[in-house]
């Protein structure tokens, strides 16, 4: 039996759109483009200026995928993506409780109703044998109301973001309701180990808990290498720096990434290794995001504040800052031409671009990976020179080791990063979790016993059998 997946996410790369550069689309797009059959169900990224009626999603297919859209009114975006997305859940999630924003707390009516009028939009095009795969902190609650219309069909929660320790979860006062909702999803997953543990403390129910699993995102390293490929040899994208090495930071403009930080870090590294002054070169891109939330606005300026700091103290100039967004097609190239990558997350649910640096390195090209150790590819990526997060003097140690590494341990250290990633694949991890989503006891045919208490792991059930996602 193949059933037909459909993929549920706030974000939809709908044809026509502006991509955004977040790790959900890039680990999907690809194998579901393959697969021929799924459909994304999701926000057009449209606004309308009244009220949303409940119309029947626009349909539009495209390189394989069947997109289903949803328009949002201005008031829906302002209150369920802006005000309860970002900025409730995306801080509350990366235990950043200082930016959850109090007066944004009261829009859960508005991220409710969204969610509901989500499930009305999607059941009609559902069939019986359809693997329903919802996306992140945006739609927690569709699994719920999705089962209050009646779906029985199975269906699973991915959570791209980290998870909080359980006393962070609860200072939110709908926390109790969030975790219950999580009780409507047959499997959940989570990125790491540790978000699983802290989802199990968050999640009363232990049948509930014995359904989180760690599935970590990854990329598909060969189509992000065929970037590499395809650029042209002779336009640098990071342009030909005067000095012997290149230092490069690149992600979405957000609080949660540490750039500020991180240009403290390569200050202090200034500072105290002159000869990196005219020896490296660093450069920053931070693609403008969620332009509409204050917070994002505060970073910019704070990131333009660190990076004129440090050009003013150095005479060399050493840093470029740009605020463009770029295409993965010109990310690739960057990423292989830089000699280090500094990822510097206060904390972040995998990174891709670790993974994507990782892909675009080997012993022939070595590069050195900077990365805090609350990244969930910490967790993979053991090669990298790993500092305590927000850990400033850390960082710029690491950043210094990343200048002096001698050549041999540079190509040991790139070839493993490079053998992690090429060694579990975005194709790999959509297959586990649709896998473990087909073959789990639905929840909701309880009082019957539960096939997975406690869930073995995907080690000790051997090969699953094949799938029809996947690469064909
Ligand atoms: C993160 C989130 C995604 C989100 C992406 C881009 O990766 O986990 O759910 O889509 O950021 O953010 P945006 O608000 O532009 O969708």
């Amino acid at each position: 039996m193949s059933n037909r997946l459909v993929v549920v996410s706030n974000r939809v790369p709908a044809p026509g759109e502006g991509i955004s550069p977040g790790g959900l689309v890039s680990a999907l797009l690809p194998s579901l483009e393959a697969s021929g059959t799924s459909v994304w169900f999701g926000w057009s990224g449209d606004t309308t200026a009244g009220p949303c009626q409940d119309r029947p999603p626009r349909r539009v297919r495209a390189r394989g995928v069947e997109y289903a859209l949803v328009d949002l009114s201005e008031a829906e975006v302002r209150g369920y993506y802006e005000e309860y997305g970002n900025r409730v859940l995306w801080p509350l999630m990366h235990g950043l409780t200082a930016h959850v924003a109090d007066e944004a707390v009261a829009a859960y009516v508005s991220y409710r109703q969204v969610n509901a009028r989500f499930a009305r939009a999607l059941l009609p095009l559902l069939r019986p044998d359809d693997l329903v795969w919802v996306h992140d902190y945006h739609l927690i609650p569709l699994g719920e109301e999705l089962r209050a219309l009646g779906w029985s069909g199975r269906t699973g929660y991915f959570h791209h973001t980290p998870v909080p320790p359980a006393e962070v979860w609860s200072s939110l006062p709908q926390g109790a309701l969030l975790a219950d909702a999580f009780s409507a999803y047959d499997l959940i997953g989570v990125q790491t180990e540790r978000d699983r543990n802290n989802l199990g403390d968050i999640l009363l129910d232990a049948d509930v808990a014995a359904r989180v699993a760690a599935y970590p995102i990854s990329i598909d390293p060969e189509r992000f290498r065929e970037f590499t490929a395809a650029a042209a040899a002779d336009t640098p994208p990071l342009g030909l720096p005067d000095a012997s090495m290149l230092f490069f930071g690149v992600e979405r403009l957000d609080y949660t990434k540490g750039i500020p930080d991180r240009l403290e870090a390569y200050e202090h590294a200034l500072a105290t290794s002159p000869e990196m002054r005219d020896g490296t070169r660093f450069v920053q891109w931070a693609a403008p995001s969620r332009t509409g939330v204050p917070e994002y606005q505060d970073e910019r300026d704070a990131v333009e504040a660190a990076a004129q700091r440090v050009n003013v103290r150095f005479p060399e100039h050493p840093l470029t800052i740009d605020f463009d967004p770029h295409p993965p097609e010109v990310v690739a190239p960057a990423l292989e031409q830089a000699d280090v990558c500094v990822v510097s997350s206060v904390t972040d649910g995998m990174n891709l671009v670790a993974k994507e640096f990782a892909a675009v390195h080997s012993a022939e090209n070595p590069g050195v990976l900077v990365m805090s150790d609350m990244c969930g590819a910490a967790e993979e990526l053991t090669d990298a020179l790993i500092f305590p997060a927000r850990d400033i003097r850390a960082m710029s140690a690491a950043m210094r080791w990343a200048y002096y590494m001698p050549e041999h341990e540079r190509r040991g250290r790139a070839a493993r990063l490079r053998a992690v990633v090429d060694g579990h694949t975005s194709w790999d991890w959509l297959r586990e979790f649709v896998t473990d989503l087909r073959e789990v006891m639905p929840r909701t045919r309880a009082p019957e016993p539960r096939l997975v208490h406690p869930r073995p792991t995907r080690h000790e059930r051997g090969t699953p059998p094949p799938i029809e996602v996947g690469r064909p």
